[in-house]
């Protein structure tokens, strides 16, 4: 089944509130470095990027899913949050050029549970994503260890990011900081 059918046939199957990392972040004050703007991609139906929208970051989403996409901007809509999301395949690597080149530089780029499984188009994504931030940007990686370690994670995006470790036995866990410029 592929994700368009699972939003479209069970909803919010990832339940309401952020991954446990965001939200350990959020109730850290970590925003308060002071992020303007984030980018998030495959944020689904935006449990993730409505969680940062709420705390005054203006979010750029998008997701394979259609529904999913209409369910994250609908809900942004319903709280006049800072949202917007879009359908667009990271995986290909026009629609990838394409909504990166569509984003305003951010400073918050989170990556939470999406992951592209070809190397190269997952490579070129991260390398992508990068470009669309500022210097001294803030990278948020979370993944399953059975997916990717945090070796393997970091080995798929460009060189120069100081990474900090934060991962759990289960889940990969990484803040990743741009250089100053
Ligand atoms: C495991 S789900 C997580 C969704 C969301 N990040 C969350 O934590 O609730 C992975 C998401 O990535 C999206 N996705 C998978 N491949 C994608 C691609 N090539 N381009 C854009 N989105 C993709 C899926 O539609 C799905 O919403």
């Amino acid at each position: 089944m592929d994700w368009e059918e699972r939003y479209a046939r069970f909803g919010r199957v990832f339940g309401d509130h952020p991954t446990p990392f965001l939200s350990s972040l959020l109730e850290s004050g970590f925003l308060s470095e002071g992020f303007s703007a984030a980018l998030v991609p495959g944020d689904g139906y935006g449990r993730n990027g409505l969680a940062l929208a709420r705390a005054g970051v203006a979010v750029t989403a998008c997701d394979l899913s259609p529904t999913a996409v209409r369910r994250a901007a609908e809900q942004a809509r319903r709280e006049s949050l800072p949202y917007v999301s879009r359908a667009a395949d990271l995986a290909d690597a026009s629609q990838a050029e394409a909504f990166a080149r569509s984003v305003a530089p951010a400073d918050l780029l989170a990556s939470l549970w999406f992951r592209i499984p070809d190397e190269a188009a997952g490579c070129r994504w991260n390398a992508l994503a990068c470009r669309a931030l500022r210097p001294a940007g803030v990278i948020l990686v979370v993944t399953a260890q059975g997916l990717a370690s945090p070796r393997e994670e970091q080995s798929r995006w460009p060189s120069g990011i100081v990474w900090e470790d934060r991962s759990t036995t289960e889940e990969t866990r990484l803040i990743g900081r741009l250089p100053l410029g």
